[in-house]
């Protein structure tokens, strides 16, 4: 019998979970009623009412994009010139940097992080991850049939610079070539932020391990407007100039968190490197994907984001808007951080965005306290060393007690209770 799938993807059966465990939430709050049920599988941004969030600016002005131009294929297969004026605005020029790059539109951050392991790294070649990170980078690197190494991202409460160093020259000295995700700021699913110093260090080891061979540093900027030092912390990418001609930085553009335009699927591919003559070839090979792989990015949607981005008073608008709502994730993070650190629920170190994570080093405790939860209707993403609560999906007062009714079952499954049978 022939397989109907190719032999080499015959393998590839979608297992997700944060669809999974989203899903789960879902059929829970339709046999419990929503109001019982924590569902903090979701990854995108639901607001106090337990909607999903659509910034009215952002709306408001895709209303006013006309019909044609909703309807239309984008002028050109690398994204509008009005949308890549707006990225490039929204990213540097905003905040008073002028840094050569190009740009190129993809279909959300996901097209970005998988046309960049696609152009950039051989079939053999592998790609390196933080240890704990979001779940779909391992399907990118699966589409590709692209070997995977990680590095530890912490070291007790600090990004672990050291794991980056080794992991990155083990895998140069293998094959000539790094290609490294660092997913900054509000990393998913931890919610860390690395310091200017952990920048600093990195950068610094980029230089002197880029005189072995290719470098090629994919930054995912996927929360970056969910930060709380606001656009202070895009003068990061001032270091990106400037770097060794065997360095080239990809940053990855997302509009979906951004813009609260999630379905919309419109990102970007930055690229940014001293070696323009190098860096041309990995442009041509992106545009081909784009052309060979999905064509052209929503045109409506560039259009939406280029009229925002360029547009000072409409930008003004936006970002009084989502101000508002940074502050309502500050407010939600700093109920379940305060009270898992009062009844001793250990959490990775958290600064700022979408979720906060569980540490349980234990994988079978892990696995058996997430089927647990979902007993008590409480809906968490199952990720490498712990449980992932999406804060950017829970009203606060579904917060409110939620760290200790999780170490309450924690407890009950590690023996740990602190009442015994005789009190
Ligand atoms: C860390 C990270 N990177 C990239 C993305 C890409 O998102 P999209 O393809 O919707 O732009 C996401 C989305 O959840 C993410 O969490």
């Amino acid at each position: 019998m022939k397989l109907f799938v190719s032999e080499v993807m015959h393998d590839k059966e979608i297992v997700d979970t944060v669809f999974e465990a989203s899903q789960g939430a879902i059929e829970a709050s339709k046999k419990y009623g929503v109001e019982n049920v924590v569902n903090g599988a979701f990854g995108t941004y639901f607001d106090e009412t337990g909607k999903l969030l659509t910034f009215e600016t952002v709306y408001r002005t895709f209303d006013k994009v006309d019909d044609i131009q909703k309807g239309k294929y984008a002028s050109s297969i690398m994204g509008s010139p009005e949308f890549q004026a707006g990225v490039k605005d929204w990213l540097f020029t905003s905040v008073g940097l002028d840094i050569p790059c190009h740009i190129i539109a993809t279909p959300g951050g996901t097209g970005a992080l998988s046309s960049t392991v696609k152009n950039i790294l051989s079939p053999g070649q592998t790609v390196i991850f933080p240890d704990i990170g979001w779940g779909p980078y391992t399907t990118i690197a699966k589409e590709q049939r692209t070997p995977i190494e990680t590095y530890q991202l912490f070291d007790g409460d600090h990004f672990n610079i050291e794991s980056f160093k080794s992991v990155c020259t083990d895998v140069m000295r293998k094959q000539g070539k790094v290609l490294v995700f660092v997913n900054d700021p509000c990393q998913n699913p931890t919610g860390y932020t690395m310091t200017e110093d952990e920048w600093d260090q990195m950068i610094d080891f980029i230089k002197e391990i880029s005189k072995e061979g290719a470098f090629i540093l994919l930054h995912d900027i996927a929360y970056i407007d969910f930060n709380l030092e606001g656009d202070r912390y895009k003068k990061i990418f001032q270091r990106f100039v400037d770097l060794p001609e065997n360095v080239l930085t990809v940053i990855a553009f997302s509009a979906s968190k951004t813009m609260t335009a999630y379905g919309m699927r419109v990102g970007a591919q930055i690229l940014i490197s001293s070696n323009e003559e190098q860096m041309m070839k990995v442009v041509h090979a992106c545009g081909n994907t784009a052309r060979g792989v999905w064509s052209t990015v929503n045109n409506g949607g560039m259009k939406m984001f280029a009229d925002i981005a360029l547009n000072p008073e409409i930008k003004e608008r936006y970002v009084i808007e989502k101000s508002e709502y940074v502050t309502l994730l500050k407010d939600r993070a700093a109920i379940f951080v305060k009270e898992a650190e009062e009844v001793g629920l250990p959490l990775y170190p958290y600064k700022e965005g979408f979720f906060v994570t569980i540490r349980i080093d234990d994988q079978i405790v892990k696995n058996e306290l997430h089927l647990k939860l979902k007993t008590l209707n409480i809906f968490f993403v199952n990720v490498y060393g712990g449980l992932r609560v999406a804060i950017c999906s829970i009203q606060k007062e579904k917060i409110y007690g939620l760290a200790a009714r999780v170490k309450e079952a924690l407890d009950i499954l590690t023996g740990e209770s602190n009442t015994s049978e005789e009190d």
